[in-house]
């Protein structure tokens, strides 16, 4: 938020005995040399600048403020002001412990280079470093655990000292350049929204600690690790990665980590992607126009047990291989990957290399007598396209269970083609005005 509150007064002379800690703009080292002998509690905003003079860089010392109970940040100028009058200043308060308003560098133009408040502990509202303070380089908050909302997003930031939050309700990181990132690696924090987006190319893990978050969302060319050193139960809405993350780890100290929707929309540089979740309700992975990495996804075996009805959306991965639910590994064992969970809401899959051993469980569940110990779930939705170079697959089985009731029926809530090849088949495939553009396409390249 912007500041635009109004200043009360202004500081005044030395040698004042009643002196009134009210709100105060700060204009030069010595206006704040003035306010940090006289409050240690200003009861009012503190502002910093326009500064007056512009010779050198001016650093400004709060040290003796310990408490501002209102707002405290740079004078608001509007977003395309250059600020040619102002000299690069730095802002240190060693006793600094709590602000009950805002701490707000940066959301509007700012020459901050750094920003030293090694004890400031508590922000009762926001906590933002933002945009417009593309100067700052170096920012101390090591001390810093309770604050209602979070944002660092000035873009120069190299060294950023700090240790997790233990309380806050919205975490935004978009500081590109920051060493490191452990801030809501701590148990105690309960979140709403936290957003982590690099690229961050001096961190290689990103350590996520909370105990439950409503959504995380996290870009980032960096492998991610869920759970930290004293987290036992890790609950998430809604989980988004991209960015390339490169992995992502359960830390074995978690006892459960539950998770309702994975959305792996965007690109992640994951081959091998394990899902090591308790419980997930939703997996969506689209990796339209990025690359296509993801060779196959494993689940642990609880999968089975999955509550909540699981929906499974998976389109635009040409590299995916669910020709089956085995992989064979290094070993060159036979090895189960994939789990179907006894509750499934919806299945679409689309450009995808698809083979009939891949529904083999689900097949058998929704064929199984009503009053089986699984009996067949209801599904809302189920659509079945592979790609245009998949081989062997026949939606046969699938349109019988369509007829017998088991599956929805087309042609809204039920879709499936077969393969257009068998290997070293021409390109035969009677077209679904759905797919059309993909068989014109496949045609391009199968037909020559
Ligand atoms: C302090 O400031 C307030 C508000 O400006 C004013 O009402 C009050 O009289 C001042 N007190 C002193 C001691 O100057
Ligand atoms: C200081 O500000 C004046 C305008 O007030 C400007 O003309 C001058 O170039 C500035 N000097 C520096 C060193 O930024
Ligand atoms: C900012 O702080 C760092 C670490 O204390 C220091 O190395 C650097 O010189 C400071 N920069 C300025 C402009 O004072
Ligand atoms: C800060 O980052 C911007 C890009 O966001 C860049 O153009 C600028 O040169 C950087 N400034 C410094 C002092 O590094
Ligand atoms: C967390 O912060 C809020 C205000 O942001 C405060 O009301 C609450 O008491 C704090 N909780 C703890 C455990 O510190
Ligand atoms: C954590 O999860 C385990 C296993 O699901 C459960 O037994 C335990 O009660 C949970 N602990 C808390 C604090 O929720
Ligand atoms: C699934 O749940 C059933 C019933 O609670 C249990 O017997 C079974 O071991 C669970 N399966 C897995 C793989 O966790
Ligand atoms: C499956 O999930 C749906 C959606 O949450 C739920 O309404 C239904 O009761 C579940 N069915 C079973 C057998 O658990
Ligand atoms: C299918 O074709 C795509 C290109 O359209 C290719 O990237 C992929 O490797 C092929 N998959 C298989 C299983 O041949
Ligand atoms: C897909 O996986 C199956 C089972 O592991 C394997 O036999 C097959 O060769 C794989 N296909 C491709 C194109 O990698
Ligand atoms: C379903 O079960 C019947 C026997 O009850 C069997 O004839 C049929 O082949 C099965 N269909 C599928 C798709 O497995
Ligand atoms: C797929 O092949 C099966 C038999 O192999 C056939 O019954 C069905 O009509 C074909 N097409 C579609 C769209 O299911």
């Amino acid at each position: 938020m912007l500041l635009t509150w109004v200043l009360s007064i202004l500081l005044c002379c030395s040698g004042v005995l009643a002196v009134n800690c009210t709100s105060f703009i700060i204009y030069s080292p010595a206006g704040a040399d003035w306010l940090r002998k006289h409050c240690p509690i200003v009861t009012g905003h503190v502002a910093i600048g326009p500064l007056n003079d512009n010779s050198t860089t001016q650093h400004i010392s709060l040290d003796g403020v310990e408490v501002i109970e209102g707002s405290f940040g740079n004078y608001y100028v509007d977003i395309w002001n250059p600020l040619d009058d102002q000299p690069y200043f730095t802002l240190s308060s060693s006793t600094l412990r709590e602000v009950r308003g805002e701490v707000d560098f940066g959301t509007s133009p700012t020459k901050l280079q750094n920003l030293t408040l090694p004890n400031l502990k508590t922000v009762n509202t926001d906590f933002q470093v933002g945009l417009y303070a593309r100067d700052i380089t170096y920012l101390d908050i090591t001390s810093l655990e309770s604050v209602d909302y979070f944002s660092l997003a000035a873009p120069n930031i190299t060294t950023f000292r700090h240790r997790s939050l233990h309380n806050a309700t919205s975490v935004k990181v978009h500081t590109t350049q920051i060493d490191s990132l452990d801030i809501v690696s701590d148990s105690r924090l309960n979140l709403k929204h936290v957003d982590l987006a690099g690229p961050f190319p001096n961190i290689k893990n990103i350590p996520v600690g909370f105990t439950s978050a409503e959504k995380l969302s996290i870009s980032a060319d960096a492998s991610v690790t869920l759970g930290g050193p004293s987290t036992t139960n890790m609950t998430i809405g809604s989980l988004s990665l991209s960015g390339g993350v490169s992995d992502l780890k359960r830390s074995t100290k978690l006892e459960s980590l539950r998770v309702d929707s994975l959305d792996l929309s965007s690109s992640i540089s994951i081959p091998h992607l394990e899902i090591p979740f308790d419980n997930l309700r939703a997996l969506t992975l689209k990796q339209l126009y990025e690359a296509h990495p993801v060779k196959d996804i494993t689940l642990p075996p609880q999968a089975v047990n999955w509550t909540g009805g699981f929906e499974l959306d998976i389109s635009n991965a040409p590299e995916l291989n669910l020709t089956s639910m085995y992989r064979t590994d290094d070993q060159n064992n036979r090895v189960q990957t994939w789990y179907w969970p006894t509750n499934i809401s919806s299945i679409q899959i689309s450009d995808t290399n698809l083979g009939n051993a891949f529904f083999d469980t689900f097949v058998a569940q929704q064929n199984a007598s009503l009053d089986s110990t699984y009996p067949p779930s209801v599904l809302k939705s189920f659509h079945v396209y592979p790609s245009r170079n998949a081989t062997g697959f026949n939606c046969a089985a699938l349109n019988e269970l369509s007829k017998k009731g088991r599956l929805p029926s087309p042609p809204f809530n039920f879709g499936c083609s077969n393969s257009t090849k068998t290997s070293g088949s021409t390109f035969i495939r009677t077209a679904s005005p759905l797919h059309l553009a993909g068989v014109v396409f496949g045609a391009t390249m199968w037909m020559v």
